[in-house]
């Protein structure tokens, strides 16, 4: 990326955020004289790893909320990095784009797929998930997020570990006991949680990336299931960046 030195911001960038992606890419731009970056945060974590550059937390009231701030704060590009399973809010970043006219990229890493003696199984939502749990195995291993954890509680005869970055705060499986961490997750540590809990079965979202990827090559060496979420659908149309070097090449060319 090419800028003058000493010259003031002539370029607003809306990061939507929530992943590392999105970290990563306000990172990337903190020095870079042409562009003020601010990453928005749903506000879900109670203590989020904040990125550098501006912040601001909370939901924006709806399209019409979003296109608001956009126009209002003077933002020239937004970058959708939130997390694939953040449906709402990239339709949201799309329809808003059509309001505003403000050029708008969707940075989603790629899904996750399958090698050899994996034994991946799927479902189009965690209600398919949970149905298609119980014959898979009575020891699960939840790693879908704090926020669906409703969708297994009828599940009276499965046990759960259930990892997630603040306690669940809704309806939850009787049996169950939650492990309050943060990725990245190291392969060594994944081993040992699924050996010491004996799991016998992993539950998943198709999130991607590589910060909690281990645990599905602990399952694999383990031999064990793993039920594998797929992603919901995106707004389609718009430009895509699968990596924070693709979002950069794109900033960067566009003149204005
Ligand atoms: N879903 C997951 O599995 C998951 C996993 C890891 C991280 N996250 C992160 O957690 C956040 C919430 O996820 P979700 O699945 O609840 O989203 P969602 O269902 O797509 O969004 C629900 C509402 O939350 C607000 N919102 C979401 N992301 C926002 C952001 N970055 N900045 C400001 N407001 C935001 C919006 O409210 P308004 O309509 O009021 O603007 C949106 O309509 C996302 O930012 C996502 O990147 C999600």
């Amino acid at each position: 990326m090419s800028a003058e030195p000493g010259r003031e911001p002539d370029r607003h960038v809306l990061i939507l955020g929530g992943t590392t992606e999105a970290r990563r890419l306000a990172e990337a731009l903190e020095h870079h004289p042409s562009y003020q970056v601010t990453t928005s945060l749903a506000g879900r974590v109670s203590a989020p790893a904040l990125p550098p550059g501006d912040t601001r937390i909370g939901g924006f009231g709806g399209i019409a909320g979003l296109a608001g701030w956009i126009i209002g704060f003077e933002v020239t590009h937004v970058v959708d990095a939130t997390h694939p399973f953040a449906e709402r809010i990239s339709f949201n970043a799309a329809e808003a784009e059509a309001l505003t006219g403000v050029p708008t990229l969707a940075l989603r890493r790629p899904g996750w797929t399958p090698g050899p003696g994996d034994d991946w199984r799927f479902a189009d939502s965690l209600e398919e998930a949970a149905a298609a749990l119980p014959p898979l195995g009575g020891r699960a291993f939840l790693t879908t997020g704090r926020m669906g954890l409703h969708t297994f509680a009828h599940l009276t005869d499965t046990w759960f570990l259930v990892r997630s970055v603040d306690p669940p705060d809704g309806p939850v499986p009787p049996r169950l006991e939650v492990l309050l961490d943060r990725g990245p997750f190291t392969l060594a540590d994944e081993r040992e949680l699924l050996a010491r809990h004996r799991i016998d079965v992993l539950v998943t979202k198709d999130s991607g990336g590589s910060a909690t990827a281990p645990k599905l090559t602990a399952a694999r060496e383990a031999g064990i299931p793993v039920l594998v979420v797929r992603r919901p659908a995106v707004p389609q149309g718009q430009p895509q960046a699968t990596s924070v070097l693709e979002a950069l090449r794109w900033l960067d060319a566009d003149p204005a």
